[in-house]
C-alpha cells in the first residue's frame, strides 16, 4: 500500500507532487504510481460496483436467451449477455490492479454491502424489454462511460474503451430490435411502447442522483475520475434519445418533453426521486432476486474455482521440478 497523506515523509510527499502532476498535466495514474487513499478507494468502490452492476446485468436479459423469438435474435443475445460476463472480468482485473482481491469484492456483493446498479432490479416483462434495455440502458450506460475512457486512472480508462465498444452494438441491437417490433403488428406496436414506458425513468435514474445531492462528484471531477456532472450527462442522453424515439415512432412517458430552442436541450419533467431511493435501499421489484441468483450461481460455480486452482498447482509444480 502506499504511504498515507497524513504521515508526510520525503517520498510520500515526492509521490503527492508527482500525482498531482500527473492529474494536472491530463496524463494516467498507474498502479506502480503513489496515489493518494482516498483516491484509491473511490476507484475501487467505483470499478466495483460497476463490476457488479455487468455481471448482474446478465441476469435480467438472460431471461429471455430460452424465448427469443427468432435464431438470429437468439445469437445476438446469448453474444451479448456474453458480453456483460467479459465486462465484469476486465473490471474486476482493473480493481485487483489497486491491490484488492476479487473474491473479496465478490463477497461484498453476496453480503448486500456493496451495490449494484438500480436499474436491474427491475423486471424484464416481455420480449420488447429486450430491445428497451438495448436501447435505454446500455444507451445511457455508454452515455456514462465514453468520458470513463479519459478516466485519470489507466488500467480503467482502457478497460472502458473496448467495453464502450461493445456497449455500442448492444445499444444498436437493441434500436433495431424495437424499430422492427414499432413497425410490427399492432400487438407487437403496444408490447414495445410498454416497454418503453417501463425503462425510460429508471434509465434516467441511472446517472445517479441530481448534482446539488451528489456529495462525492466535486472530488471525483477534480481527480479526473468523472469528467461530467450527473445532470450534464442526464441532459445530454435526454438530448441523444428523444430524436431516436422520434425516429422509433415510439413516445417517452414525458408529457413535460419538448425542444428549448433558448437552452439548445430538451426540457424534461421531474424524476420520482423516492422510487430511486426504494429501490436503491433495496426494496426495488427484484433486489431479492437478484443477489439471490447470484449467490446460487457462484455457488455452482465452487467446483470450477477448486479444478482451476488445483490445476494451476501441478502446473506450478512440474514448472517448479523442470526448474530444479
Ligand atoms: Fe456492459
Ligand atoms: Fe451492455
Amino acid at each position: 500500500m502506499t504511504a498515507t497523506d497524513s504521515a508526510p515523509d520525503t517520498a510520500s510527499d515526492a509521490g503527492r507532487e508527482r500525482f498531482d502532476a500527473i492529474i494536472a498535466a491530463d496524463e494516467r495514474i498507474e498502479p506502480r504510481d503513489h496515489m493518494p487513499d482516498d483516491y484509491r478507494k473511490t476507484l475501487v468502490r467505483q470499478i466495483a460496483q460497476h463490476a457488479h452492476s455487468e455481471i448482474i446485468g446478465m441476469q435480467p436479459e438472460g431471461n429471455w436467451i430460452t424465448r427469443a423469438p427468432s435464431l438470429k435474435r437468439k445469437a445476438v443475445l446469448i453474444a451479448k449477455v456474453q458480453d456483460e460476463a467479459g465486462h465484469g472480468l476486465y473490471l474486476y482485473s482493473a480493481a485487483e490492479s489497486l491491490g484488492v482481491d476479487r473474491t473479496d469484492l465478490l463477497d461484498l456483493l453476496h453480503q448486500g454491502r456493496q451495490r449494484y446498479s438500480s436499474i436491474f432490479n427491475y423486471p424484464t416483462l416481455t420480449w420488447a424489454d429486450v430491445g428497451a434495455i438495448g436501447w435505454l440502458v446500455d444507451g445511457a450506460a455508454i452515455t456514462n462511460q465514453v468520458p470513463l475512457c479519459r478516466c485519470s486512472y489507466g488500467p480503467y480508462a482502457r478497460a472502458m474503451v473496448r467495453i464502450c465498444k461493445e456497449e455500442s452494438f448492444h445499444q444498436r441491437q437493441g434500436f433495431e430490435s424495437l424499430y422492427v417490433l414499432a413497425r410490427g403488428t399492432d400487438a407487437q406496436r403496444a408490447m414495445a411502447q410498454d416497454a418503453v414506458n417501463r425503462w425510460y425513468w429508471p434509465s434516467l435514474m441511472m446517472f445517479g442522483p441530481p448534482d446539488a445531492e451528489s456529495p462525492h462528484s466535486a472530488q471525483s471531477m477534480a481527480w479526473k475520475i468523472k469528467r461530467f456532472s450527473n445532470d450534464e450527462l442526464r441532459q445530454k442522453f435526454v438530448d441523444i434519445i428523444a430524436p431516436q424515439a422520434d425516429a422509433l415512432g415510439l413516445t417517452l412517458p414525458d408529457p413535460d418533453l419538448r425542444w428549448n430552442p433558448e437552452r439548445g436541450h430538451y426540457d424534461y419533467g421531474p424524476i420520482d426521486w423516492e422510487e430511486f431511493t426504494q429501490v436503491l435501499k433495496g426494496n426495488g421489484p427484484c433486489n431479492r432476486q437478484r443477489l439471490a441468483h447470484r449467490r446460487a450461481a457462484h455457488d455452482s460455480g465452487a467446483w470450477v474455482r477448486e479444478a482451476a486452482r488445483a490445476h494451476a498447482a501441478k502446473r506450478a509444480a512440474r514448472a517448479q521440478r523442470e526448474a530444479a
